[in-house]
């Protein structure tokens, strides 16, 4: 909007997402009101999920009855801020009708491929980070173990750098299913004979056993619950649904070699599973998204000043740059090759290898 006003352009805000879209409901953006907006977290236009390709058989009519709403709404060009839901409509809009459309990715998921990092990811990550810190005081006086649940569905990005940040005890993230009985029940036994009297374990919302754990380990679930598990309107497995974090305590408390193990040890097996759910996504966000979102939104105004659409505004390092909305929109999960992985395992096993007697 900073960009917008120097340059005289006249914006409006379209409110609830691609379903305010489709039922013109705008409303004046003025930035004499909203000149503080970037202290601010969630969004004043409200959002929604609601796909516009959702059961459509040609993408194509449908792109270019969307781009028609351009002159019903009186607009020239339009800035679609959201995640890979919603970049993904803008990126058919412009694929198929060469809408005048360019993508700012906005997600605390941080799963987009064309960007380094999307802004809301830091806010999030140092919520969940700050809750899993503060956990351990609770863990501690009552000397348990603890599964925390952090979103991100299908990808592992907030568990891995809110755990790795906090210093959990064992991560589980959705790009590496776990073994129950090796990753969890293991460590948690190696942890409790090396002294510790407490665990913190980081799970994230779309973590999954290995099919080999979940024939072998499981109980109260089969490979059959997980395929069961609604969509949401994109077609992703509403997998918070699962509530894998209350799954593994059940898991656990039916494990007598468990429970013996900490018995050696004077203490009682007593896990308690915890899910942050919305509270990642609330509060004020940090200083890092604050100016990453005005570096966006001035990279993404100048794009529409430059007529480049069909484009994404990212970060490559330090620098705002510019990649086609159909390679920035694409999934983005945490390989193998990060170095984050490689920190996780150190991370886990050194601690508990370090004070074993
Ligand atoms: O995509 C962001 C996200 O917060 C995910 O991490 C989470 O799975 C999902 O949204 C939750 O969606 P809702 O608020 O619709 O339940």
């Amino acid at each position: 909007m900073l960009k917008a006003y120097d340059s005289g352009i006249q914006c409006i805000g379209i409110l609830k997402g691609w379903k305010g879209f489709i039922k013109n409901q705008t409303i004046p953006l003025n930035i004499a009101e909203h000149d503080d907006l970037h202290t601010v977290g969630g969004t004043i236009l409200y959002t929604s999920r609601t796909n516009p390709f959702k059961g459509v058989s040609s993408k194509e009519e449908k792109a270019k009855e969307l781009t028609k709403k351009f002159e019903e709404l009186g607009i020239d060009a339009l800035i679609a801020i959201g995640g890979d839901d919603t970049l993904g409509v803008a990126d058919s809009m412009y694929k198929y009708a060469k809408a005048n459309i360019v993508g700012v990715p906005k997600t605390i998921d941080n799963d987009l491929a064309g960007t380094h990092y999307t802004f809301g990811f830091w806010s999030a990550v140092q919520l969940a980070s700050d809750t899993l810190d503060n956990l351990t005081t609770t863990a501690h006086s009552h000397q348990r173990v603890f599964i925390v649940e952090i979103m991100g569905r299908d990808a592992g990005f907030l568990t891995m750098y809110s755990g790795i940040s906090a210093g959990a005890d064992i991560i589980l993230i959705p790009e590496t299913p776990f073994d129950l009985e090796r990753d969890v029940i293991d460590i948690l036994k190696k942890r409790v004979n090396a002294g510790y009297k407490y665990h913190i374990i980081a799970i994230s919302e779309g973590a999954y056993p290995s099919l080999e754990s979940l024939n072998r380990d499981f109980k109260t679930i089969s490979k059959d619950t997980i395929d069961k598990l609604p969509k949401d309107t994109y077609g992703n497995p509403l997998l918070v649904q699962l509530n894998i974090s209350r799954i593994i305590v059940d898991e656990l408390s039916l494990r007598d070699d468990l429970k013996n193990e900490f018995q050696k040890n004077d203490i009682d097996f007593e896990c308690r599973s915890v899910v942050l759910g919305h509270t990642m996504r609330a509060g004020h966000p940090n200083s890092f998204d604050r100016i990453l979102g005005l570096r966006f939104g001035l990279a993404a105004m100048k794009l529409v000043l430059e007529g480049k659409f069909g484009n994404m505004v990212s970060l490559q390092g330090n620098q705002i740059e510019t990649v086609p909305l159909s390679e920035g929109v694409k999934k983005k999960y945490i390989t193998p090759q990060n170095d984050k992985m490689e920190l996780r395992d150190l991370l886990v096993k050194i601690r508990y290898l370090s004070k074993q007697k």
